[in-house]
């Protein structure tokens, strides 16, 4: 799921490589489809929809889905995979529809962009009043280990920016942004979810070389290598149990409601 910031990693999404070895990223979403209940009818807005797994899940309801995402590689990909869902290339943080929306559904993507005031404002003013907005994203201490590491590991090679591109926000502080657009938060949760990564001792670079490219392009590419072995040497002792990777996710699940005032 990707909309993000114009960055590097805007044009370093790679659509195939997202589906097969990061497919938990939306397979873990379909139960979050649960908390959305939508229903024949309705019209839902999927917010960075990514390659349209979810979109197409909540499509078998028999809603009216459109799909929303910024990266037009994901984007073709969910045309192709399912051409009768309605699927735009849209930034979250400046987008508008015609026609209000019943409910707003969004998996492992808003954590992606850091103008958080922007999308909720956008978003108040897509739904209906009475809309109902579920979204899961990382929550604040997510892959709080990974982002020490990337840390340490800049520092020691002799670079001092933060390139951190995400947004984990607390359960007060996304509350009290949902509110100032008029969205009242009616259910939320902060859990752990340590998460398996993919190919074994391959995990942790494959999930650099696709989520962390802004960290990686802090250093020039001959170092690449460097740094992902001293992001590997920091983390082995905690996150590599028998041959394989876990990272220290933590999502935040949140119901809400736009008011009708
Ligand atoms: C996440 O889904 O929590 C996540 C994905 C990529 C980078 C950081 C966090």
């Amino acid at each position: 799921m990707t909309p993000r910031q114009p960055s590097a990693q805007a044009t370093a999404w790679n659509a195939g490589l997202y589906d097969s070895k990061h497919s938990f990223v939306w397979e873990r979403g379909a139960d979050l489809i649960e908390l959305l209940k939508p229903a024949f009818g309705e019209r839902i807005l999927d917010l960075g929809c990514g390659t349209g797994h979810l979109t197409a899940n909540i499509a078998e309801s028999g809603a009216h889905v459109v799909g929303i995402d910024s990266s037009p590689e994901m984007i073709r990909e969910a045309r192709e995979h399912y051409p009768a869902i309605e699927f735009r290339i849209a930034d979250a943080r400046d987008f508008s529809f015609e026609e209000p929306f019943d409910a707003a559904f969004s998996n492992a993507a808003l954590h992606w962009i850091k103008e958080a005031e922007r999308v909720v404002q956008c978003l108040g003013k897509a739904l209906k009043p009475g809309g109902r907005f579920v979204a899961e994203l990382g929550g604040k201490g997510n892959v709080r280990e990974l982002v020490n590491a990337f840390r340490r590991s800049l520092e020691t090679m002799g670079y001092e920016k933060d390139p951190n591109p995400w947004y984990f926000p607390s359960v007060a502080e996304y509350s009290s942004l949902l509110e100032r657009y008029g969205l009242e938060m009616t259910f939320a949760v902060l859990f752990n979810r340590p998460t398996l990564l993919e190919d074994g001792s391959n995990g942790m670079r494959n999930w650099i070389n696709m989520f962390a490219a802004s960290f990686l392009a802090s250093v020039p590419p001959a170092r690449n290598e460097e740094f992902i072995q001293n992001v590997e040497h920091l983390l082995r002792p905690r996150l590599f149990q028998d041959g394989r990777w876990i990272a220290d996710y933590k999502r935040l699940r949140v119901i809400a409601r736009k008011s009708f005032a």
